[in-house]
């Protein structure tokens, strides 16, 4: 197969930036690069002065200069079923679950609503310019078969699993604890590793699984080390107070997962709002990453996630939408706000450390940043094509400076799918937005 090569801006990080974007050197900016892809990875990206008279004649160009290309994003925190119950009104976490969340997912029982709501869903987060994400589907093992399948027809590198829930859920949506992680072992064993596909073991959370359930999934992930985890934690003080109440003998929320193995590298923990200090050293102890979902935190009324405490603790921190507790697959505007919430702690974001956080920081937290993640050389070649002038105001805004990172803060602010050019994966475009009318 031949190659192909893009031509534009180029950006992504090497490393972790640090909060305040004090390592420099840890962002790459290519300007007027090239970067040439073979067979789905990126084979070389340097500057185009001197790579485009190299290029062989085999090569296809995608011409698109004017454009900054960044690496896909990593949404670490999402819910395919959610794609119905997303901006719904006038209630904080436990009541939004049973008023909105639960009717919305019991409709997963049939395969057709599963398939063509996964469909739905895989486009929204294409033209938002994300091509992985860490995604819960719903109690039915035909959810995931539904999402694994159309992201497979589109080239996606995705992490997905079944909701384990065996109590404190409506009828229709519940499992047993050792059904529930039969099935879950059916479908590891059916989809984890199958072309790009990931699976991960999905605990609600700790207030919808048993003790029993909790300890069963604890074995099934220690029987499969290369598998993901992911569930919630200390998301919402009513829900905190409420784990309380069912595990009075463990430490704190996070221990309820830890003491059942479920704290470990892979492993993903959306929210992390009402951790203390002694959990926050376990989580990185245990090689477990944050999903910092501000959005979400901001429209249930959960609280606000200090960054700075996650980030001095060495915690791996990640970003999630968390739709549809989340309102936008946009990780750019998911970006804006997680600027606002640090801001309102008194810290400043710096924009390297946005895009750390939407890319690299994503692909460490799901430990597949030897796959994704960034723009070096044989890695999956998985991008999102951003335009800084995709609106008028961005145009005005961003030609002020010539500086790569400050037009990503802009589109950060005020950017979202109208910014995403093009979408990329496994080095094919999987969007492409339609000019404006
Ligand atoms: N905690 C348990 N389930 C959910 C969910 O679906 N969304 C959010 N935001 N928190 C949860
Ligand atoms: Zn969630």
């Amino acid at each position: 197969m031949g190659a192909v090569a893009i031509r534009a801006d180029f950006l992504h990080c090497l490393r972790d930036p640090g909060l305040d974007g004090s390592d420099a050197s840890a962002v790459e900016h290519v300007r007027d690069g090239v970067l040439v892809i073979r067979d789905g990875r990126i084979e070389r990206l340097a500057p185009a002065a001197a790579l485009m008279p190299a290029l062989g004649p085999d090569v296809v160009l995608h011409d698109r200069r004017g454009s900054i290309v960044v690496p896909g994003f990593v949404d670490t925190h999402v819910h395919v079923p959610q794609v119905d119950v997303i901006a719904s009104y006038g209630s904080q976490l436990l009541d939004w679950l049973e008023r909105y969340t639960f009717p919305a997912e019991r409709r997963f029982a049939d395969a057709a609503h599963a398939r063509a709501a996964a469909d739905f869903f895989l486009d929204r987060l294409l033209e938002n310019g994300t091509t992985t994400a860490s995604a819960f589907c719903t109690v039915h093992p035909g959810s995931v078969d539904a999402f694994f399948s159309a992201a497979e027809a589109r080239g996606l590198l995705m992490v997905a699993g079944k909701c384990l829930m065996d109590r404190h859920a409506p009828d229709g949506l519940r499992d047993t604890a050792d059904g529930g992680v039969d099935d879950s072992r059916t479908l590891i064993e059916r989809w984890h590793g199958r072309g790009r596909a990931r699976y991960s073991i999905t605990v609600r959370f700790a207030v919808t699984s048993t003790p029993e359930q909790l300890a069963l999934a604890g074995r099934l992930a220690a029987q499969h080390p290369t598998v993901h985890v992911q569930s919630h934690v200390a998301e919402h003080r009513d829900e905190v107070a409420w784990v309380a109440r069912l595990f009075p003998e463990r430490r704190s929320y996070l221990d309820v997962y830890d003491h059942n193995g479920l704290l470990r590298e892979r492993a993903v923990y959306a929210h992390c709002i009402w951790l203390d200090d002694a959990d926050r050293a376990r989580m990185t102890a245990s090689g477990a990453a944050v999903s910092f979902c501000p959005t979400s935190n901001l429209f249930i009324g959960s609280g606000l996630y200090d960054l700075r405490q996650g980030v001095a603790a060495g915690n791996r921190i990640g970003l999630g939408t968390d739709v549809g507790g989340g309102t936008s697959y946009s990780m750019l505007r998911t970006l804006g706000e997680a600027y606002k919430v640090q801001q309102l702690l008194g810290t400043s974001m710096h924009p390297a450390y946005a895009l750390y956080l939407a890319t690299l920081g994503g692909a460490r937290s799901l430990y597949l940043d030897d796959r994704i993640g960034s723009l070096a050389p044989g890695l999956d070649a998985d991008l999102a094509v951003l335009d800084p002038a995709a609106t008028p105001l961005l145009a005005r805004r961003t030609a002020l400076r010539d500086d790569p990172l400050d037009a990503f803060f802009a589109l950060a602010t005020l950017g979202d799918d109208r910014a995403v050019r093009e979408t990329w994966a496994h080095g094919v475009p999987v969007h492409r937005r339609a000019p404006a009318a």
